[in-house]
């Protein structure tokens, strides 16, 4: 696919087929994670991958929208606040938005092979460190289900580029 039509194409999917994952499409999506760009190349990420058969349940309690556990996967990308770059003007810590950029990449190499995903930020923390068994120094940042899409995508709704948008200064 174009460049171009993989960032048009992606959306954000909310019913899936229960068709597996074939591993070397899993394979490409988290490879493209791992070369995503970091602060300082830090690479302050982890990346959980969690089959969804026989954990429904558990699955339910992170995020209670249906379409999540009708996915075969779901991979959950995290950070580590310890292994970030950390800006020394007023210390702020970059490992959201690298786990942001591993999250896109990894999303859109899905969108490319034809695979659905969708970005999950409204999930229950205290549950999801409960299923994934996190070491408390690391957070997760983002959930997507990983499958391919039983339903289609709606129109975009985005801004204007002349309401996003500014030239020179403020
Ligand atoms: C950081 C972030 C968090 C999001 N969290 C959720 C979420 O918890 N649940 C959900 O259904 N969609 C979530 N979304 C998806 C957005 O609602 C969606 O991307 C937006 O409405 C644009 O639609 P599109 O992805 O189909 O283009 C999130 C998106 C982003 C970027």
């Amino acid at each position: 696919m174009e460049f171009s039509q993989v960032i048009t194409t992606r959306y954000s999917v909310r019913a899936y087929r229960p068709d597996p994952v074939e591993d070397d499409k899993l394979r490409q999506v988290l490879e493209a994670a791992r070369i995503a760009p970091s602060a300082a190349n830090r690479q302050p990420i982890k990346l959980i991958v969690m089959r969804t058969t026989g954990r429904e349940d558990e699955i339910r309690q992170i995020y209670r929208r249906p379409w999540l556990v009708q996915a075969p996967l779901v991979i959950a990308v995290c950070a580590i606040a310890s292994q970030a770059w950390v800006r020394e003007d007023d210390r702020f810590n970059a490992r959201i938005i690298d786990a942001a950029i591993a999250a896109d990449h990894l999303i859109l190499a899905a969108a490319n092979l034809g695979l659905g995903t969708c970005w999950i930020a409204a999930f229950n923390v205290k549950a999801a460190r409960a299923a994934l068994q996190l070491p408390d120094e690391v957070e997760p940042v983002i959930l997507t289900p990983l499958g391919y899409p039983a339903d289609q995508p709606g129109p975009k709704e985005r801004k204007s580029l002349d309401e996003l948008v500014k030239y020179d200064h403020w």
